[in-house]
């Protein structure tokens, strides 16, 4: 019996990276957990998120309403600024904003309705506080994901429903390895030489793995955190301070 047997969590972009990590780190404390991804078959729910307006009968239509909510799933288009087209950039919202804003509100708005209280998790990233080079959308939108988290907790807080975030640095997944890629395009070098010196400037000197993000999400779902409401967790080897 885990820390979170009897309770369910839905974790969004679960097929793989962080998502999954933390899918798993759930399954390990005991919960039922509802892995979300666009990959099919990849995970229980088959959904794409771009289709926002379908969200809130997602929600209505799970047997039973999530515990916790993870928003894991992003994207990142990764060029110069003066290279984004509109299309993009909106797309980049509304993966990264608009979908995880409908999936908070229809967690809340059902959890309330049942008389529940529960929690949930926004993965931003630390680029929402430090901007970074070929990434003005995607900055914006965790930079608007953070102040969505103080906004839910604010709100939810008396409907006993905690909102935090956390801001990942550089970690070890597939999305790490195709940003390297496209920023190799654009700076016309090897995809590991846009990485190499950024992690050798890193404090820690190294990337994070998935499951040092997925041990932040349990710990802030866990009633050792009960207290905490309205943060966003910076997981980033000391990124911030370079
Ligand atoms: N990897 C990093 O270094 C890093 C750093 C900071 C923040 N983050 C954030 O962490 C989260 C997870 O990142 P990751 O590195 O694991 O990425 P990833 O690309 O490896 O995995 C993301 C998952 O989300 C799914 N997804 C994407 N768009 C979707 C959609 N429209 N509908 C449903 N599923 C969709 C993908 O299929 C994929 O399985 C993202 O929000 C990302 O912005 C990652």
């Amino acid at each position: 019996m885990g820390e979170f047997a009897g309770k369910t969590v839905l974790v969004t972009g679960a097929a793989q990276g962080i998502g999954q990590a933390i899918a798993e780190a759930f399954r390990a404390e005991g919960a039922t957990v509802l892995g979300l991804d666009r990959q099919a078959g990849a995970t229980e729910i088959t959904f794409d998120l771009s289709e926002v307006s379908g969200i809130h009968a997602l929600i209505d239509g799970l047997e039973t309403c999530p515990d916790v909510l993870v928003n894991a799933a992003g994207i990142c288009h990764t060029r110069r600024m003066l290279d984004i087209d509109l299309p993009s950039f909106e797309q980049t919202f509304r993966i990264n904003v608009t979908a995880a804003f409908a999936l908070m509100q229809a967690t809340a708005a059902r959890l309330i309705r049942e008389g529940r209280t529960g929690c949930v998790i926004n993965i931003a990233s630390n680029s929402g506080f430090v901007p970074k080079l070929e990434q003005a959308d995607y900055g914006a939108s965790k930079a608007a994901l953070v102040s969505l988290t103080r906004s839910a907790a604010l709100s939810l807080g008396p409907s006993g429903i905690r909102v935090n975030a956390i801001a990942p640095g550089i970690i070890d997944t597939p999305l790490t390895q195709s940003i390297a890629v496209q920023r190799g395009e654009v700076r016309g070098v090897a995809p590991e030489e846009t990485l190499r010196p950024v992690i050798a400037n890193l404090p820690l000197g190294r990337m994070g793995q998935p499951e040092e993000i997925a041990q932040m999400a349990v710990f802030l779902a866990s009633a050792r955190a009960a207290y905490i409401t309205g943060q966003t967790i910076l997981v980033d080897g000391g990124q911030w301070m370079r």
